[in-house]
């Protein structure tokens, strides 16, 4: 049966900070993503800094802030992994290939911002930022491969952060705007599908990751930050679209599928109002130009009162996106009382499944949540929706004869799509699929290299160790058929 439409846009998913490395490289500048260092599944990930004394110090990525007058440093002895990822900044030829091969109708990448604007502050862009990406865009365009650029993969310039106070300040909006013009303007003609912020919403899931007591403080400003991101997503849409009439510009939503525990009505209204929080508030916003009636309440119990101009207000108005873009990995459990067994997910914390098996990282398996999540968000916003990220995370063994067995992958990745297409046959406008990592890269929540989610396999490890040599994995044999029967082969 033809599930999946003609032109459907098949593909991978990457971000500049997670494979680009070259971190002094090109003149850019150092961001936010190059002072955190590695960790594991059981160690976090830290921010590391200079305090206002001049002494070294850290903070866990997802349990701390910056001390009053410090500011963040990249220091001796430290071990930052995306200082050279996988150094797609010198094979990104050989990897584009490797991706045409597979047979890739679109590429998910970010631009890093600090590779345009190295400080940020900059009136004149960096020339060799600029050239570095148009000659991405240039080698994707051989290929016939369509570029979906992601303007901002929490690629903050590391000065911004450290002289204004990243987007806890209202200037970013203006430098942030002038770093998207710029990028707008200069590809027009090669890219026409761009996401304004990757995951607009998972400082909210950062939340419920702290502790409550810093969690309660950190609210004012995580939902001031977002406030001042959605008015710079909307001033990009409005922007592109003056460009060039033809560019699409989408939202980016970490979706978080949250099933009520019990069927008692406490735990339907908890999974509800979970929803708002976590996976409705920013979509909302960007599709529809206007905060949801219960964004009030989110503000009145976390005990925040954000700064709104109406110049803001018309501004969300004039900037909706043109489509939804979002990332599925896995689902959890949400009930009224104290969480019987918590469970992670991508920056997200729930209850276990009985239903459901997990991956290494404690992630739930869940292509039903897929479907599921599909129709909550086009019976929400009729607009095209597109999946641009979803994978899993697992180690990988290289065999004696350089192979690579994932099953494991393929299995995933092949219920996934069965989903999405049983979605599409009940009329869900869903366009396209880029899965994420589709190179081996370096994992966000973690830092570590063997969380790997490609296609491609890289030779490197969790220290850096490694020749970076690219190998193909049974699953780039397994979507390069995909591709080519268009869906229809999946097994
Ligand atoms: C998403 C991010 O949250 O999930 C990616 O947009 C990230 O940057 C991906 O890598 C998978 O998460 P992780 O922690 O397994 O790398």
């Amino acid at each position: 049966m033809k599930k999946f439409p003609d032109n459907f846009l098949w593909g991978g998913a990457t971000s500049s900070s997670q494979i680009e490395g070259a971190c002094y490289e090109g003149g850019r500048g150092i961001t936010i993503q190059d002072v955190v260092t590695a960790g594991t599944n059981h160690q976090p990930r830290y921010f590391t800094y200079i305090d206002k004394d001049g002494n070294p110090g850290k903070y866990p990525q997802f349990g701390g802030v910056l001390p009053e007058g410090a500011k963040y440093a990249v220091l001796e002895g430290e071990y930052y992994p995306n200082h050279k990822a996988i150094d797609f900044y010198h094979h990104y030829k050989e990897d584009i290939k490797l991706l045409a091969e597979m047979g890739f109708k679109m590429f998910r990448m970010s631009v890093c911002w600090s590779r345009i604007y190295p400080k940020g502050i900059e009136d004149e862009p960096n020339k060799e930022g600029l050239d570095f990406y148009r000659n991405i865009f240039l080698e994707l365009r051989k290929y016939n491969i369509e570029p979906l650029v992601t303007i901002w993969h929490g690629e903050n310039p590391i000065y911004l952060e450290n002289e204004i106070g990243g987007w806890n300040n209202r200037e970013m909006i203006a430098h942030f705007d002038k770093y998207a013009k710029t990028i707008l303007t200069e590809y027009k003609g090669l890219v026409t599908y761009w996401l304004t912020f990757n995951e607009l919403n998972n400082t909210i899931m950062f939340l419920d990751l702290m502790d409550p007591e810093l969690a309660q403080k950190e609210a004012q400003s995580t939902y001031q930050q977002i406030h001042h991101k959605f008015i710079a997503s909307a001033h990009t849409v409005k922007m592109a679209h003056e460009v060039n009439p033809d560019y699409q510009v989408g939202c980016m939503i970490a979706y978080a599928v949250n099933y009520p525990r019990t069927c008692a009505p406490q735990d339907i209204i908890a999974a509800v109002e979970k929803d708002h929080r976590i996976s409705t508030y920013c979509g909302d916003v960007q599709v529809r130009g206007y905060y949801p009636g219960y964004a009030k309440k989110i503000w009145e119990n976390a005990h925040i009162t954000l700064d709104i101009t109406e110049q803001d207000l018309i501004d969300l108005k004039e900037g909706i996106v043109d489509f939804y873009s979002f990332s599925y990995y896995s689902s959890a459990c949400v009930s009224a009382g104290k969480a019987a067994e918590p469970v992670k997910g991508n920056f997200t914390l729930g209850e276990k499944n009985p239903y459901l098996t997990y991956s290494e990282w404690g992630w739930a398996m869940d292509p039903d949540g897929l479907y599921y999540a599909l129709h909550q968000i086009y019976d929400r916003y009729q607009i095209p929706v597109i999946v641009v990220e979803n994978g899993l995370g697992a180690v990988d063994e290289v065999e004696e004869d350089g192979s690579i067995h994932d099953t494991y992958r393929i299995e995933y990745l092949r219920s996934h799509m069965e989903a999405m297409g049983k979605a599409i046959e009940t009329g869900i406008d869903l366009f396209g699929y880029t899965t994420w990592g589709c190179i081996d890269e370096i994992s966000a929540s973690t830092g570590e290299m063997k969380k790997r989610y490609g296609y491609i396999y890289v030779d490197c490890d969790n220290e850096g160790n490694g020749t970076l040599t690219r190998m193909k994995k049974d699953s780039f044999y397994w979507y390069k058929k995909v591709i080519e029967t268009n869906g229809q082969d999946t097994l």
